[in-house]
């Protein structure tokens, strides 16, 4: 077992590391203060090769592998996590969804300018009434011989507006339950389809995110992805991959509120002496890095077992799961620390502590990791 990256991943570690904290850092207050859209920084990462890093040169992506996604997803995020979810979106969901279960045409199509970050691509599951349970999908898209016709309402959608390219899974034949949903590509210039206003989040407040409505959407049959009734089983397995991304994410903003948290017991000095040299700091700092080196494990066995084409659907809930509350703990803990000074903007704290607690709930909430893991445990 080897514990050492290869030379090419930390250079692409370095490489995150260092637009994150030369780029993303002077502008993210303002970006979250005002809820803006990173417009150039999503252009700067698709030059850096961010936007389909997971993507075979083939289709014009970067071809690296998983363990390289989870390295620059961390560090991003411990700087910016509305820039590292658009690119875990892009490139989790949608870029590999398309990848993996798409016909040649629509590779062609639709994945190599999201590949190349030209294009945006958004993951359209949750509705108002099917957020963690995604069997029960109200948006129908029924068959009209050459064409679905695609009617409802999707919720919480990541890039909604930013994105050109939608993968919407939606109902087809009702009786026949998740057997009946399908999987459509959806230019999101199609007639019919309007956005609810952006929404005002807690956290990640610079990524847009909005409901989707559609209303007699046309959709040319040969959008579909794989055989008909496929696009419950694709949500799922896309899903294994998406929380890899997440997991990522939600470790560098543990790790970002770590590294502030270490920093600042260094400066600040109390009862004559610096904060961290009091024990009741020093054992939280301890308890904070530990959870977060487990949380790095759970993420890059994770990437690991995806990389060697082996099963990690349970891995990466595990990693999900794990390093979401871990984000939680770590970003509380680190407000903790800065005392007065972690409740204000400017140090960054309390702004990781808002992005922690999307962790736990996107890509499937900690209970729902759990639901997936004690299912593993009962079917072993
Ligand atoms: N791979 C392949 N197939 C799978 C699968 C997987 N990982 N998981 C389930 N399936 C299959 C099952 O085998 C079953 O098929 P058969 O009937 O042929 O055997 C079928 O799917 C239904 O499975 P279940 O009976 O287990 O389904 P369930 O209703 O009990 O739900 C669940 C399972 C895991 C809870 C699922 O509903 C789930 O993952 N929910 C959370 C959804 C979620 O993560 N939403 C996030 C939205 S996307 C997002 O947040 C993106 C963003 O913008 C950032």
């Amino acid at each position: 077992m080897e514990f050492t990256f290869t030379e090419e991943q930390e250079m692409i570690r370095q490489a995150a590391r260092d637009y994150a904290q030369r780029e993303l850092i002077k502008d993210v207050l303002e970006r979250d203060a005002k809820a803006e859209y990173p417009t150039h920084h999503v252009k700067a990462l698709a030059e850096l090769g961010f936007m389909g890093m997971l993507v075979s040169p083939k289709y014009d992506g970067g071809g690296m592998d998983t363990i390289s996604y989870v390295l620059a997803m961390e560090e991003i995020s411990k700087v910016d996590s509305s820039c590292s979810v658009i690119m875990s979106v892009n490139n989790s969901l949608v870029c590999y969804g398309i990848e993996a279960f798409a016909s040649e045409e629509q590779k062609e199509k639709y994945l190599k300018p999201l590949a190349r970050g030209e294009k945006i691509g958004a993951f359209l599951l949750s509705e108002p009434d099917a957020g963690s349970d995604a069997t029960s999908q109200r948006t129908t898209a029924i068959d009209m011989g050459d064409h679905y016709l695609v009617n409802g309402t999707k919720n919480w959608i990541t890039s909604a507006n930013s994105a050109s390219t939608y993968l919407l899974i939606a109902q087809t034949n009702v009786e026949k339950g998740h057997k009946g949903i399908n999987v459509l590509i959806v230019e999101k210039d199609s007639p019919g389809i309007t956005l609810g206003p952006h929404e005002d989040k807690m956290g990640m407040r610079s990524s847009d995110t909005h409901s989707v409505m559609f209303n007699d959407v046309k959709v040319p049959k040969e959008n579909r992805i794989g055989e008909d009734g496929f696009g419950f089983k694709f949500a799922m397995k896309t899903l294994e991959g998406g929380r890899i991304g997440i997991a990522a994410q939600a470790l560098g903003i543990a790790s970002g509120a770590y590294e502030r948290a270490v920093q600042y017991a260094k400066d600040r000095k109390a009862f004559g002496t610096q904060i961290i040299n009091h024990q009741s700091l020093g054992f939280k700092l301890a308890e904070m890095l530990m959870r977060i080196e487990a949380s790095r494990y759970f993420c890059l066995k994770a990437a690991w077992l995806k990389d060697q084409h082996l099963p990690y659907g349970t891995a990466s809930a595990m990693a999900k799961y794990y390093a979401a509350e871990t984000a939680m703990f770590v970003t509380t803990e680190a407000v903790q620390i800065h005392g007065g000074y972690g409740y204000v903007k400017e140090y960054h704290v309390e702004r990781l502590m808002r992005e922690a607690k999307l962790t736990q709930i996107y890509e499937g909430t900690s209970e729902i990791q759990k639901i997936i893991i004690s299912r593993a445990i009962m079917t072993e």
